[in-house]
């Protein structure tokens, strides 16, 4: 993939991303993601650039995947530029589309190491850190980063320093580093940077699905101003891969006990018994918004096996096959696709 994919892509608008989730992106989420809206480009959860550069586990564990996750991103964090370099190399290797850098995880243990948000305020190694990576692999190079520190005030600063070394796509969470997750996402300094900028830029925050993403990237002051040129879309997305469709789709409780089946198997598949303890987490939020889910709960956190997945959807589609047809809010008008996506259970 060469560096202007990201430019290409953004000309046949919207891009629609799957954000960089730890314990959520990793090969089955990013396929599922996938078979259902095969459009969304999909980040993978972050690794450690030093863990790709000396552990050859780790690189068969994050970097080996399905062609059909295509174009896939895979997400990296460090600090040092010469570690970021080396990183860079092995993921082309791989034929991966392109990297990110993440330069926004506020969580304490990463910032202390001089990871992740802390790459927004020594900036002159950020700046290395893309300058390094450009030049060392033909694949793009993108940076997710938040509105900043404490305030946005910086950002258009901070992104066209990161556009002059050589990154060709900024992601932003409406959010600074000091807010981390609290209050909600703010589009505003991201509507700003977008003016500022050549390079593509994808809005992220709070995002619950592919319309309203599409609402979130237009400029609110009318067509004088760039609009942004896409939406990633993290949270939303657990248990409910259709949100990266157009239309507000909505599944019916079938088509969801299918994709369930097709999430273990690929856990299954790609991480055996480790897969299995992973799968639990997803099952129950597929099944977010049903009233009766508490029902299943005890069996769903304790599959061992796909058989045992098998066996729980078994007995959903025997208890309720007069709704197996409908839609969740056709079934239950309280809920919506928005309350649904974001379950957490
Ligand atoms: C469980 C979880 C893990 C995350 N892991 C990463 C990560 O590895 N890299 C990253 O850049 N952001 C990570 N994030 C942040 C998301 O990519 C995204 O910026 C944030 O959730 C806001 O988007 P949302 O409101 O659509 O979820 C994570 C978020 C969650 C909830």
């Amino acid at each position: 993939m060469h560096k202007n994919f990201w430019k290409e892509l953004a000309e046949k608008w919207p891009i629609s991303a799957l954000a960089p989730m730890d314990g959520y992106s990793d090969s089955p989420y990013r396929q599922i993601v996938k078979k259902i809206a095969p459009e969304t480009v999909v980040f993978s959860e972050f690794y450690s650039a030093d863990g790709l550069v000396h552990s050859k586990d780790l690189q068969r564990k994050a970097l080996t995947h399905d062609t059909k996750e295509y174009p896939l991103i895979i997400q990296i964090f460090w600090k040092d530029p010469a570690m970021f370099r080396e990183a860079a190399k092995i993921i082309e290797g791989y034929g991966i589309t392109g990297i990110d850098i993440n330069m926004g995880c506020p969580a304490k243990k990463v910032v202390k190491s001089g990871h992740g948000s802390s790459l927004m305020i020594n900036r002159d190694t950020a700046f290395q850190i893309v300058e390094e990576m450009s030049k060392a692999v033909k694949i793009p190079i993108s940076v997710k980063t938040r509105l900043w520190w404490a305030d946005h005030a910086l950002l258009t600063e901070f992104c066209t320093g990161l556009q002059n070394a050589g990154a060709n796509l900024i992601t932003v969470h409406g959010r600074t580093y000091q807010q981390a997750f609290k209050g909600s996402a703010d589009f505003t300094g991201i509507y700003d940077l977008k003016q500022h900028l050549s390079v593509p830029v994808i809005g992220n925050g709070d995002v619950m699905s592919y319309e309203d993403g599409m609402k979130k990237i237009i400029h609110p002051g009318g067509g004088e101003y760039k609009n942004l040129d896409g939406f990633m879309i993290g949270r939303a997305s657990f248990g409910n891969p259709w949100c990266f469709l157009a239309g507000d789709y909505e599944p019916t409780l079938a088509e969801i006990l299918e994709t369930m089946m097709d999430h273990g198997a690929l856990l299954w598949k790609w991480k055996d018994r480790k897969g299995m303890m992973e799968a639990r987490k997803h099952l129950v939020q597929y099944l977010h918004g049903f009233p009766w889910v508490k029902e299943y709960r005890t069996q769903l956190v304790h599959v061992e096996s796909v058989e045992d997945i098998r066996k729980v959807v078994d007995t959903i589609k025997g208890d309720h096959k007069e709704i197996l047809k409908q839609k969740l809010s056709a079934y239950n008008p309280e809920s919506s696709m928005a309350v649904w996506g974001c379950g957490v259970d």
